[in-house]
Order: C-alpha cells, then sequence, then structure tokens
C-alpha cells in the first residue's frame, strides 16, 4: 500500500449559517488519482481552497505528508504549500512565453516569472522542463507560444508545469470544462498517467461523470457539503450517480 500523501479529517466550514463543507473526511494515497464529483455548489472548490489553506476551516485538518498545513502560518505554510501544484479550468499559462518557458516558470515556482526570464535557467533545469513537456507528449511543441497551442494543448503544458513543480499533491479544479470530450480524455489520461508514475496524489473536482472511469483510481461525491460516496472507481454505479445528483436526502453509500 502506498503511503498517505493528503489526509482530510472533519473538515467543515460555513458560509454564515450554511455548511458548506460538513465533516469532510478522506485519505489519497501517493500516485492515486480520485475524481471528485458532485452538483454545482457541492463544495469542490471550497474543498481545495480548505486544503491549500486560502479558506481556513472552521474546523478539521489537513495533513500534507506528514505536515499538518491547518496549524501552519506564515512562511512556514508558503513553503507547506509549494508541495501542492494546482491546474484550473483556465489555464493560466502566461501566454506571451513558450511552452518551455512556462514549465521552467513553474519548476522555479518561488520565483516571479520576470526573474524566471532574467536568470536564464541553466540546462539540468531546462532538461528537466522538456522532460515534464515530453511526458504530456508535447516535446514537438516545446518552443510554440503559449497562446498558439489548442486548448488541451494547453492544459497539458498547465499539468507539465504542475509536475516540474515536483509536488506530493496536485490539485485539477475542472481542469477540462473547456475542451472537446476527446482532447479532454486524453488530457486526463496524460494527467494520470504521470501521477501514477511519479507517485503524485491526485484530486481533480470533474463535471462530466463519463471521463471517470478512463482515468481515476477512486470516486469521492460530494452533496451539499458532505461525502456521500466514496468508492473505487470500478464500482461507482448508477445508484452512487444518483446519489451524488438526486435532491432527495438519503444516507451515504460507501
Ligand atoms: N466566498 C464565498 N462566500 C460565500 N459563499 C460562498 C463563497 N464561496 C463559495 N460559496 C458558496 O459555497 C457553496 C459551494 O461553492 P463551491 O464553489 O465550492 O461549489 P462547487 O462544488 O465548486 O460548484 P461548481 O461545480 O459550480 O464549481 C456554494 O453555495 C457557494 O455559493
Ligand atoms: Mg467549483
Amino acid at each position: 500500500m502506498s503511503p498517505v500523501a493528503l489526509e482530510v479529517d472533519g473538515l467543515t466550514h460555513r458560509y454564515g449559517v450554511r455548511p458548506v463543507l460538513d465533516d469532510v473526511s478522506f485519505e489519497v494515497a501517493a500516485g492515486e488519482v480520485v475524481a471528485i464529483v458532485g452538483p454545482s455548489g457541492a463544495g469542490k472548490t471550497t474543498l481545495f481552497r480548505a486544503v491549500t489553506q486560502l479558506v481556513r476551516a472552521d474546523a478539521g485538518r489537513v495533513v500534507l505528508g506528514g505536515r499538518e498545513l491547518s496549524a501552519l502560518a506564515g512562511g512556514e505554510l508558503r513553503q507547506a504549500r509549494r508541495d501542492i501544484g494546482l491546474i484550473f479550468q483556465q489555464f493560466n499559462l502566461v501566454r506571451r512565453l513558450s511552452a518551455l518557458d512556462n514549465v521552467v516558470a513553474g519548476r522555479l515556482a518561488e520565483l516571479p516569472t520576470w526573474r524566471v526570464l532574467v536568470r536564464r535557467p541553466g540546462p539540468t533545469v531546462r532538461a528537466e522542463a522538456l522532460e515534464c513537456l515530453s511526458r504530456v507528449g508535447l516535446a514537438d511543441h516545446a518552443g510554440s507560444r503559449a497562446d498558439r497551442l489548442s486548448g488541451g494543448q494547453q492544459q497539458r503544458v498547465a499539468i507539465a508545469r504542475a509536475l516540474a513543480q515536483r509536488t506530493r499533491v496536485v490539485l485539477a479544479d475542472e481542469p477540462v470544462s473547456s475542451l472537446d470530450p476527446e482532447s479532454s480524455a486524453s488530457v486526463l489520461a496524460a494527467l494520470a498517467s504521470v501521477a501514477r508514475a511519479e507517485g503524485i496524489a491526485v484530486l481533480c473536482n470533474l463535471h462530466q461523470v463519463d471521463l471517470i472511469s478512463g482515468f481515476a483510481d477512486r470516486v469521492i461525491g460530494l452533496r451539499d457539503g458532505r461525502v456521500v460516496v466514496d468508492v473505487e472507481t470500478a464500482a461507482f454505479t448508477d445508484d452512487h450517480r444518483a446519489l451524488v445528483y438526486r435532491p432527495a436526502p438519503v444516507g451515504a453509500l460507501r
């Protein structure tokens, strides 16, 4: 069994009186790929913000590689956060930079982009960045400007950038919602295969439940801030799907 990379324990958060995260607990092992599904407003993005401590939850703990993030602040928290790679719905690349330089910027995440350019990172860093691009099938586009790549290619660059950060955990918030179904499946497959090869734990928010089976090991279903499903992907049935998306209140299936 792989070691636990991320532990979320009893995470609870309210905006006003409404609980948005309600006693959310789960563990993710190194190299494990977990899809998080749930209707709009279920708390998926808030969960990610609480994991990174951008939102300080009212209760509960987040433990990353043995360190309790929720107990850290200031420089210690900033340092610990570097162990989390983020991939967003919008690709957040620097448009005028090449694919390779965008990945290099991830490798040197502690520096602002202009420093990355001014410092002219050495051959090792560039070689590592190129290796990350190859992992997502984009070595041939290393020199292309980010804004001349297709959406799917740009999202692969974003994955390569997160990889180059050499983080323990990657959080991807709807990374393929602006892509067509075919590119979506291949981008998710690329993410999963590098995660497994590198032992990176991946949590991926998704609206398209149909895409889960191709890439995730496990599915966590959130509804109204609660975990209502937590099963291996192969065991995810229509009943689970209904439990997550149907409005009627019912007990949890595990
Ligand atoms: N800063 C905030 N202040 C008040 N309420 C908030 C804030 N952020 C989120 N919420 C509320 O918390 C709930 C969960 O929001 P969240 O963005 O986590 O949902 P989600 O599952 O990511 O939805 P979607 O699938 O639409 O992205 C929603 O009801 C939302 O309105
Ligand atoms: Mg969201």
